[in-house]
């Protein structure tokens, strides 16, 4: 069975913040305030928002997959659910809700903000602009099976950028849900991506839900791609038990 992964993605800037100040604790509201970029604070308080609001649906037995979040929604919970499950951070670190209860994810890109909530032990997102990069990223980021499938793509005519973006944001996801096991020294060549055959076809704008191997583990996942934004989202799969 597939751990529940409901993710949902919200406007962030600062009118989108202003607005959504009042679902934010006072401490919540406090370590927004403290980042030193505007569009960041912006950024932090609108994923933060709309990781509460996922996790109240899931409590509530609802877990869209995928949302776009938007004022009407957020008033389906009191003020003061939203106020009961702050987050922890920003401060570098894998964000928390303060109680414990279920995992998290943030990320950002632009004026967009993006979360993943789940029951599951361990979730990441990351949501990235869809843009060409300089050929020394792929050799710095990428495995050797990674740039086959990347240049196999491009000899079918996919754009290259889509797939590099798409590739990028499932390592980054796939490391937030800090589920790998990785050396303390490691780069994201360590996170090697198989692309499934007829890769090229994720090049299109699409919404797709994956199963994925990496190091040793097994995700689920959900793949977002529209022509200026990737998201990829992944849970840890616990592994079946042996039979018999
Ligand atoms: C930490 C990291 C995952 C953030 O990703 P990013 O693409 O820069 O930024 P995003 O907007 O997607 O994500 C930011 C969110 O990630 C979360 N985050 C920060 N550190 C994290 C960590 N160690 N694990 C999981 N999530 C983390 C935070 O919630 C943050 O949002 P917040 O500041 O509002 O709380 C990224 O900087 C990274 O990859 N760090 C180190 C990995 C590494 O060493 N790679 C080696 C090769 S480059």
């Amino acid at each position: 069975m597939t751990p529940p992964l409901a993710i949902a993605v919200a406007r962030a800037d600062a009118e989108a913040a202003a607005r959504l100040e009042p679902y934010l604790t006072a401490s919540e509201r406090r370590a927004c305030a403290a980042q030193r970029v505007a569009a960041r604070r912006a950024q932090s308080a609108c994923a933060r928002v709309a990781a509460k609001w996922l996790r109240l649906e899931l409590a509530a037995g609802r877990g869209a997959p995928l949302v776009a979040l938007d004022a009407a929604s957020l008033e389906a919970h009191p003020r003061a659910a939203y106020l009961a499950c702050a987050v922890t951070g920003p401060c570098g670190r894998r964000p928390r809700f303060e109680d414990g209860a279920f995992a998290l994810s943030l990320s950002h890109a632009g004026e967009l903000a993006a979360a993943a909530v789940t029951t599951a032990r361990a979730v990441g997102v990351d949501v990235e602009r869809v843009e060409a990069r300089a050929a020394s990223f792929a050799d710095e980021h990428f495995t050797p099976r990674e740039r086959e499938g990347l240049a196999r793509g491009a000899a079918v005519g996919a754009p290259r950028a889509a797939l590099e973006t798409l590739l990028w944001s499932a390592k980054e996801a796939l490391y937030k849900t800090g589920a790998l096991a990785l050396p303390a020294r490691f780069s994201f060549r360590d996170i090697d991506v198989a692309f499934p055959p007829g890769g090229a076809r994720l090049a299109q704008p699409s919404v797709r839900s994956f199963a994925l191997g990496a190091r040793g583990g097994q995700f689920f996942g959900r793949a977002v791609l529209t022509g200026a934004f990737a998201l990829v989202a992944v849970v840890p799969v616990p592994p079946v038990a042996a039979l018999g």
